[in-house]
């Protein structure tokens, strides 16, 4: 390629084109090149020696943790990781409509009461909007400041002046930057205000919480980019129609991962749910075929959820498999091991599966309670009352056991469960419940049929 002329790159992977092309070959994506400006190819070497030398330090060097600020909203906080670090930058993503400029609103509103000097930013409402919402959430006595601009360039110098603590953007797609020639919302326009609003975060020790919307292929617009250059990345779910509301920390480099946050939606606002167990299980009754308990966990939590089961015969050629909250292809995997190591077979039958409560379960422990509830719903035989289940299965139709085994039974023991379901040598310490040790998925089948 001649040196000097513009090239074409890949916004998804980076792949560099002399042309263009709708394709990326590279990564397969669509319309994702776009033409930059020339420069060296190869940059020049730099070992030339004339840079500065860096100061480099020890495992053992002093560290200074920075207080966490605290939002009094738990499940927030828990979220974050334990509260939010000075100078660090967070996404919270989700579907439009899901929730977020609420909580954030609350945040923030609650932050600002504990005084911290927080601003809000947003360029989807006018600050009136803004402020009728604070007053229905009884969040009007906050000395939180509100502000709604969409260019970047005022919204900086404001922070310049101002200096806040913690600045909440929503939405970094409104947000626009006057030197980036596309359009707001655009992956460069986004990725530029996001570099901008972080490299504030970092200079002024200002947390910087971007609010980014979802599009419909489950990614925040602007493929990923932004993913890689914050901190922390939440994600809000929630199934529509539900009230409870998810916050799951996907990233944290100040915390752990997989951590979540239960709220739920109410005229007032997201309120939280301290004992999600209770929440996630359906109105315990009468034991019905087809419904199974799992005891999950959540990050550092433990959560009982209800899996439910439907199979019923299919008119259709291709019968369906629909599941809510759970991974169809691990779905399928648990149907052709119940085929091909217990003799269940599934053909000519549809299968439904739903995790209650709106929570996606992505554990593997859940292996053992889905085939419960589909084993239950294939023999309409209830799964004995009171009974949690939990273990993953592999291929060869072994119960494999899973971790956290002890925290797992302790809440179902709070909760008043009687029974557990679980994979053979599971390293338990004394549990009041009734163990029944499975080794075989086989076995799942003759607790069945016995
Ligand atoms: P919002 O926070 O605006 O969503 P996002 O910023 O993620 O797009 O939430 C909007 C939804 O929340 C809307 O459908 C109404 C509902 N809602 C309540 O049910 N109660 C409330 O107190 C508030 C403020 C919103
Ligand atoms: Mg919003």
């Amino acid at each position: 390629m001649a040196k000097g002329a513009d090239r074409f790159v890949c916004q998804h992977c980076g792949t560099v084109y002399r042309k263009w092309q709708g394709k990326c070959d590279g990564c397969g994506e669509w319309n994702s090149i776009v033409q930059e400006a020339g420069g060296d190819v190869v940059p020049r070497g730099l070992s030339s020696g004339k840079g500065r030398l860096i100061e480099l330090s020890g495992l053992t060097g002093e560290t200074e943790s920075a207080p966490r600020m605290i939002t009094g909203i738990a499940e927030f906080d828990r979220a974050c990781g334990g509260g939010l670090v000075p100078g660090s930058a967070l996404l919270v993503g989700g579907d439009p409509g899901i929730g977020k400029s609420t909580i954030l609103l609350q945040a923030a509103a609650l932050l600002a009461k504990r005084n911290v000097n927080c601003v809000y930013i947003s360029g989807e409402e006018a600050s009136a909007q803004i402020r009728s919402r604070a007053l229905r959430l009884g969040l009007a006595d906050s000395p939180l400041e509100l502000g709604s601009e969409t260019s970047l360039r005022d919204i900086l110098t404001t922070l310049e002046a101002r200096r806040p603590q913690v600045v909440v953007i929503d939405s970094i797609q409104t947000v626009f930057a006057d030197n980036v020639e596309s359009a707001p919302g655009s992956v460069s326009q986004v990725r530029a205000c996001a570099q901008e609003l972080i490299r504030f975060a970092k200079r002024r020790a200002c947390t910087v919480i971007l609010v980014g919307h979802v599009t419909k292929d489950g990614q925040i617009a602007g493929p990923r980019v932004l993913e890689h250059m914050v901190d922390t990345v939440l994600y809000f779910e929630g199934e529509r129609g539900h009230q409870f509301r998810i916050l799951r920390a996907v990233k944290n480099r100040y915390g752990g991962t997989d951590e979540i946050g239960v709220f739920e939606m109410t005229d007032r606002g997201l309120s939280e749910v301290p004992n999600p167990s209770a929440l996630f299980l359906t109105n315990r009754r009468e034991p019905v075929s087809g419904a199974a308990v799992f005891a999950g966990i959540e990050g550092t939590r433990p959560v009982l959820v209800e899996i439910q089961a439907l199979v019923s015969p299919s008119p259709l050629a291709t019968p369906r498999r629909a599941v809510v909250g759970w991974d169809t292809g691990r779905l399928a995997m648990v149907m052709a091991v119940l085929d091909a190591r217990c003799g269940l077979g599934f053909g000519g039958q549809d299968v439904y599966l739903n995790v209650a409560g709106g929570l996606r379960v992505s554990e593997p422990a859940a292996d053992l309670a889905v085939a419960a509830a589909l084993v239950s719903s294939l023999t309409d035989i209830a799964v004995p009352a009171e009974t949690v289940i939990f273990g993953e299965i592999s291929l060869a139709g072994e119960v494999r056991p899973v971790a956290q085994s002890d925290a797992r039974l302790k809440e179902a023991e709070k909760l008043g469960f009687a029974r557990a379901w679980l994979p053979q040598s599971s390293k338990t310490a004394k549990s009041s419940l009734k163990l029944t040790e499975l080794e075989k998925l086989q076995a799942v089948k003759d607790l069945f049929m016995s």
